[in-house]
């Protein structure tokens, strides 16, 4: 084997982490070894710098329990969960696309019937969300799951609520005819946590660190590709710089807005102002997919 130089480093990196029985992981790991040598060789740091970038990807992983994941959040905020999403998520035009989940899905949510409300005792304005579940052949789909979880109207999960029962989080299941109908208090924007690695980064740039009023969504149906995918508010002042990028265009709903006195969709005349958003969410068809 030649003497290592600069020059040749790269080279001899790949020859040798090319010596590996699994194709996939001799192909993640040649690529990793050429796209980190070329980054390296892009920013030629100091021994300081590197340094104080192992330091970082330490604590990042020290900040990390079973209920704080601040690697996903770095992928997040670097667009590279996103990327990840779109990759596995080519679906055909017409199917509501996918986008991030995040860290504040909790499994096991209480089921909902129909109308139901989901901010039980929750601050917020009330705001009524109705549509449809159907296939990209526009075919209703019955029995489909709508697993949903969101902020309340102070911006704030359950996981950041000190409650004991389910907050903000509950399934519905839809009727023969593919509907679905759910009572809630309409999300605002908020911060991604700032108090770890990735906040102390993103203090150092002129990135808007806040996400876009959203409601999060896990739609489910038996013989149809399941999506996780969010239903962002128009006009919100974040929708065009969410922190993880994860605002796709026909994910933007409207959030009408009702006066007083109103008729909510349940039939009930409210005496608040409130908010109807509607949308219809297509699924692709396991067979087609
Ligand atoms: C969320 O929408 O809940 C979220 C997504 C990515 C990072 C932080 C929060
Ligand atoms: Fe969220």
């Amino acid at each position: 084997m030649p003497y290592v130089t600069e020059n040749n480093l790269t080279d001899l990196a790949v020859e040798r982490w090319n010596n590996i029985d699994d194709p996939r992981l001799r192909k993640v790991m040649t690529s990793l070894i050429t796209h980190l040598h070329a980054f390296v060789r892009d920013i030629e740091p100091t021994q300081e710098e590197w340094a104080a970038a192992i330091d970082f990807l330490t604590r990042t992983g020290q900040i990390c329990t079973d209920k704080r994941q601040e690697f996903i959040l770095l992928s997040d905020v670097l667009g590279v969960s996103m990327l990840v999403d779109a990759i596995n998520h080519r679906l055909p035009s017409g199917a509501t696309p996918s986008t991030v989940e995040g860290p504040f899905h909790v499994a096991g949510s209480p089921e909902i019937p129909p109308g139901g409300n989901l901010a039980d005792g929750a601050p917020g304005e009330a705001c009524f969300v109705s549509g449809t579940v159907c296939g990209t052949d526009g075919r209703p789909i019955g029995g489909a799951i709508l697993d949903i979880w969101q902020t309340d109207g102070e911006g704030l999960y359950e996981a950041q609520r000190d409650v004991d029962g389910p907050w903000m989080r509950g399934f519905y299941r839809t009727g023969p005819d593919g509907s679905y109908a759910i009572r809630t208090v309409a999300p605002i924007g908020y911060t991604i946590p700032m108090d770890g690695t990735v906040g102390e980064l993103m203090n150092r740039t002129r990135i808007s660190h806040f996400r876009p009023a959203h409601i999060h969504f896990h739609v489910k149906a038996s013989g149809y590709q399941n999506i996780v995918t969010h239903l962002f508010r128009d006009g919100d002042e974040y929708i065009d710089s969410d922190v993880v990028f994860g605002v796709k265009a026909p994910l933007i709903v409207k959030f009408e807005e009702q006066p007083s006195g109103s008729k909510a969709p349940s039939g009930e005349i409210l005496n608040e102002p409130f908010y109807m958003v509607n949308y219809d969410f297509v699924l692709q068809s396991t067979k087609t997919a």
